[in-house]
């Protein structure tokens, strides 16, 4: 039953979207298993530039099924909007198969998800505010509506109406907002559902049909393993749960199913919204900028700026082991060539003097610890056209090395460059 992960080590914005591309193109089904549209994949096919958010990386081959999963919320006008961006650009999306069991990002989500964040002020997330934590927040209270609600006029109102009363209760006595219209909520949902219908489907059973048949089947992680609900730097994480383990609840597999477990790390760091983040480099800091303006670390989905960092391999070697990866694959390893010298945190301190070789649990002393680096030569030149590992400089290679030893795991695959030919397969992995 070869079940494969691509999972983030980092806060997301590693570059998985393009191994997820790689990898998709041996498999019958690409399956995201959590998150929404707060993701923002960016793939380079052709020379063409392709921005998803929630349709699976798989959809650019047409023998691959994409398939979201029960554990992603769905704004239905987002992914009506995404799949008709993809349609106009040549791509046939009718595959695409969506979980009746996926909860729905409703209107007073995305609404309150502005309005909390507002609320909360210097102490705010960050978020995307797209909707997500309200969504998942329902799904937990049970309130929630699913893709399947969509299919019965009659239950849909009824449960809009229950969650709807209390929606308006805190938009306008909390944060003194309009009450939203049930009306128009259902006319706009409702309206959406002959478009929508044909694809929605059971997906546990197409998952363990493509398994028992031998075939490969992809599970894309969106956000990561710092992102996660439960293993992140909680409260700023996101609602679900990104890491490999979150793929058994969002798509409906036991934990022997999945054989490759790939965990992309950028060859640095970056993070959107607040939170800790040892490594960081602080806005003026030139090699952050360097950092920020080469890797060209501005969100796919909100434009935001990313926070940059040198790359902490605390993090990663300790995302390796809450993931169980098999392997890493190391992205955007063209975006240090011009640099000098090159760090990698290998260690934290804290004001005692202790050192922490993995991350501290408590955030009181995450927020405190400073990296301990090692530097390493870097090898100032071009690698974008490198296609072999031998093709790298040297430095390059025991950059590398250096990676993979510090975390444990083998590299299977190095980026170095946007475009889909710039992925080097490393040996193992061919
Ligand atoms: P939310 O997922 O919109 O609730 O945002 C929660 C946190 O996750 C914020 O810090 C966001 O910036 C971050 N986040 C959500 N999605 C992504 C992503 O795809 N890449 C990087 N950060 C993300």
């Amino acid at each position: 039953m070869p079940g494969a992960v691509i999972v983030g080590t980092q806060w997301g914005d590693e570059g998985k979207g393009r191994f997820t591309d790689f990898v998709a193109k041996e498999c019958s089904l690409v399956v995201r298993y959590q998150g929404g549209h707060n993701a923002g994949h960016t793939i380079v096919a052709d020379g063409e530039v392709f921005k998803l958010q929630l349709v699976p990386s798989g959809v650019l081959y047409p023998w691959v099924v994409p398939v979201i999963g029960n554990g992603v919320v769905v704004d239905p006008a987002v992914l009506i909007a995404e799949l008709d961006m993809l349609e106009s650009m040549g791509v046939e999306t009718g595959r695409l198969r969506l979980s009746g069991n996926a909860h729905l990002i409703m209107p007073y989500h995305q609404e309150l998800d502005r309005v909390t964040e507002r609320f909360l002020g210097k102490n705010k997330l960050g978020t995307t505010k797209r909707g997500i934590g309200p969504a998942y927040a329902d799904k937990a209270l049970r309130v929630g509506l699913r893709v399947q609600d969509l299919l019965d006029a009659k239950i849909f109102r009824e449960k809009l109406d229950l969650v709807l009363r209390e929606k308006n209760g805190v938009l306008a006595k909390v944060y003194n907002r309009l009450p939203m219209s049930a009306d128009e909520i259902a006319d706009q949902y409702l309206s959406m559902v002959p478009r929508l219908a044909p694809m929605i489907d059971d997906t546990v059973h197409l998952v363990h049909e493509s398994l028992d048949a031998g075939q490969w089947v992809l599970f894309e992680g969106a956000q990561a393993t710092y992102l996660d609900l439960d293993h992140g730097t909680y409260p700023f994480v996101t609602s679900s749960n990104p890491i490999a383990g979150g793929v058994c609840t969002g798509a409906g597999v036991g934990p022997r199913a999945i054989e490759r477990i790939i965990g992309v790390v950028k060859a640095y760091t970056t993070r959107v919204g607040s939170g800790p983040f040892p490594t960081e480099l602080f806005e003026g800091d030139v090699d952050g900028d360097r950092l920020v303006e080469i890797g060209k670390e501005y969100g796919t989905n909100t434009g935001r700026r990313r926070r940059p960092g040198w790359l902490d391999g605390v993090m990663v070697k300790h995302a390796v082991r809450l993931n169980t990866c098999t392997e890493i694959a190391i992205a955007k390893l063209d975006v240090l060539s011009t640099f000098d010298e090159i760090k990698v945190c290998v260690a934290y301190e804290d004001d005692s003097g202790t050192r922490y070789e993995h991350v501290p649990y408590h955030q009181s002393v995450l927020h405190k610890v400073r990296p301990v680096y090692e530097t390493l030569p870097g090898w100032r030149c071009e690698i974008d056209g490198a296609a072999r590992l031998e093709d790298l400089p040297a430095a390059a290679r025991d950059y590398v090395s250096f990676v993979a030893e510090l975390v444990g795991v083998p590299v299977s695959f190095v980026s170095v460059g946007p475009g889909r030919e710039q992925t080097v397969v490393l040996p193992r992995a061919a």
